[in-house]
């Protein structure tokens, strides 16, 4: 594992962008780019808007399947993690919106949308690299703790704490919804590359966890140690547990 320590959340922005734009003009034909929501990428997005759009790099030969979404909220509802990646990312780059995938929250049969999502992927060729974030309690995607290593695409009931991070982007917390769509560990772990984003002092806590290494199903993001390419970038806030 590599793990690339900077001063603050500008400069992890700076090195993810680097490196996603890196993949881009390296791989030659489709680049399957795995996307995660949150505060902690959009950072990474604006970035790579800007070292794209300078560069006349194009998004043609790209697709991009997002970790998750919430069940019940349609695109236009400006807290569906669709909205999020149209605004922040989607409408800013040369895309075809019909190679940007999510899961659909709407769907009737949300058993049959996780595992038509989790096909779809393995049909488009697996993820080549896999940008991630990390909850307080260790979540990736909204696998909670708890998760079995083995869950692919699947849908879960938010834990309480992640409701109350997430409350930040509703009116009120009640609005927040209780159900998502989230690929599986499995899923993730797939990937050919991981990129793993830790900002803030709010993720120290989770950051120390990470490092003390002790793979556990209550600690999600450990299994992440077990994959053979994973990069992490973590600014100063949330590395100041490890001295
Ligand atoms: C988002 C996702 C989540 C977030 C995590 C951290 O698609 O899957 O696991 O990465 O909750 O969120 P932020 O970055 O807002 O602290």
């Amino acid at each position: 594992m590599n793990v690339i320590y900077v001063k603050d959340s500008k400069e992890m922005s700076e090195k993810a962008a680097s490196l996603l734009f890196s993949r881009m003009k390296t791989t030659e034909g489709q680049l399957n780019l795995g996307l995660a929501t949150g505060g902690t990428p959009q950072g990474t997005y604006e970035e790579l808007i800007k070292k794209t759009r300078a560069a006349n790099q194009s998004f043609a030969q790209v697709k991009t399947f997002n970790l998750d979404e919430y069940v019940g909220l349609s695109e236009e509802n400006h807290q569906s993690y669709r909205y999020y990646m149209n605004t922040h990312f989607f409408n800013h780059i040369d895309i075809p919106i019909e190679q940007t995938f999510l899961p659909n929250g709407m769907a009737l049969n949300l058993e049959e949308e996780c595992a038509r999502y989790e096909q779809l992927i393995i049909d488009n060729g697996g993820i080549d690299v896999q940008l991630l974030g990390i909850g307080s309690n260790g979540h990736i995607g909204f696998n909670e703790p708890g998760t079995p290593f083995s869950e692919e695409t699947h849908l879960v009931k938010l834990a309480q704490e992640t409701k109350e991070a997430n409350a930040r982007y509703f009116n009120d917390q009640s609005e927040v919804p209780s159900q998502a769509i989230t690929m599986g560990i499995a899923s993730i772990m797939r990937a050919k590359e991981i990129v793993l984003l830790i900002s803030g002092e709010n993720k120290a806590d989770a950051f120390a966890k990470f490092m003390n290494g002790t793979l556990s199903e209550q600690f999600p993001a450990s299994i992440l140690e077990t994959h053979e390419n994973v990069t992490v970038i973590v600014d100063e806030a949330a590395a100041n547990k490890m001295n």
